[in-house]
């Protein structure tokens, strides 16, 4: 079974064509990214409605690239499968819409994906496929979330932000640093050259018996030492900021992580979301988890952020579990707002 996907949540246009194997989780045929990253950079954030536009212009000429890439024809497509949420409505709408007129038109079924179980089921595209039970850290833009994962569609929430994201506290430091959009590779790059010790940022929630996070202080805490020490930052003062912003982040992840990994027994752990795209961040996970004798697993480099090869391998999944709700309706909608949780039985 052949499945393209669609996503189109926020300031990405993905296309990707997975097929199903007896054996093994699904294989990546081919996927065609484009990021819109370099035209919302002026405005240092997505701005929603240039977002759905540029989804517009991107949409087509990326699914003719996948299917070329994949030497597959229109015909051969059994599933269309898009994001129908969370995420940007304008911006949804374009993949919905792209994906249903299309299932239509090829008589086949269409099938909206939850973003975040896209970037949670992202490591089976790895070399090293996870296997059930883990637990499941998310770290994206929007969302940071600690799941435990019985299986495809039962995901149990163990603990999540109480304000900002992770990815939003990257963005944000990096805003008041003076860094370009989006905040995190930029930041992540300014910090190897720091030094993490030069000052000490506080780790919200770190020793909070629960499993719950919270970023928005460390960014008036960012904001109140860039002061101190400026008007104008150095270089290396700069590069030493980013380094603090950015250990204080990952102590927190992991800290919290392998506390998620001992409260449930779980032996797995699997990364999913923009930040886990992060050098450092993942180095510490690898350490931490190698120190308690679990393992961890992270989509490929290039699928930590948003794509289309997720979209495609989540509805893939599904329906090899029987739990897909497609429609041949043409009919459709998008969640904007929409919890995992609400995808549990
Ligand atoms: O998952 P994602 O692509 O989009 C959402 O669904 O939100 O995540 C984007 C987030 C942004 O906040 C971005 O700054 C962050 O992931 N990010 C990083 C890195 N690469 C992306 N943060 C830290 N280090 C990175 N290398
Ligand atoms: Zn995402």
């Amino acid at each position: 079974m052949k499945v393209l996907g669609f996503e189109s949540s926020c300031d990405e246009t993905g296309v990707a064509l997975v097929e199903t194997r007896d054996v093994g989780p699904p294989r990546l045929l081919a996927e065609a990214l484009h990021s819109q990253a370099a035209m919302h950079a002026d405005y240092g954030g997505v701005v929603p409605e240039l977002a759905s536009r540029d989804h517009i212009r991107r949409v087509l000429p990326l699914t003719r690239q996948v299917l070329a890439q994949a030497g597959c024809t229109l015909a051969e497509i059994d599933v269309v499968a898009y994001t129908r949420g969370p995420g940007l409505a304008g911006a949804l709408l374009v993949g919905a819409g792209t994906a249903v007129a299309l299932a239509a038109a090829l008589g086949r079924p269409a099938l909206g994906v939850h973003h975040l179980e896209g970037h949670l089921l992202s490591p089976f595209l790895a070399e090293h496929a996870p296997r059930f039970p883990f637990v499941a850290l998310l770290v994206s833009g929007g969302h940071t979330q600690l799941m435990d994962v019985k299986g495809v569609g039962d995901y149990r929430l163990l603990g999540e932000t109480i304000d900002d994201a992770a990815g939003e506290a990257f963005d944000k430091s990096a805003k008041l640093l003076g860094l370009g959009y989006p905040g995190g590779p930029e930041l992540a790059r300014l910090a190897a050259s720091g030094n993490p010790k030069a000052h000490t940022l506080p780790r919200p929630l770190l020793h909070s018996h629960d499993l719950d996070f919270s970023f928005a202080g460390l960014k008036t805490a960012v904001m109140t030492l860039a002061r101190k020490l400026g008007p104008e930052l150095s270089e290396q003062t700069a590069a030493d900021i980013a380094a603090a912003t950015q250990a204080a982040i990952v102590e927190v992840l992991v800290t919290k992580s392998l506390r998620a990994l001992a409260a449930t027994g779980r032996r797995r752990l699997v990364v999913a979301g923009g930040v886990g795209a992060n050098h450092a961040l993942r180095g510490a996970l690898d350490r931490g988890c190698a120190r308690i004798g679990a393992q961890v697993h992270y989509p490929p480099l290039a699928l930590c952020t948003d794509n289309g090869a997720m979209i495609a391998l989540a509805a893939a999944l599904r329906l090899q579990h029987g739990l897909a709700d497609v429609r041949s309706d043409g009919a459709f909608d998008v969640k904007p707002r929409w919890p995992l949780q609400e995808l549990n039985p």
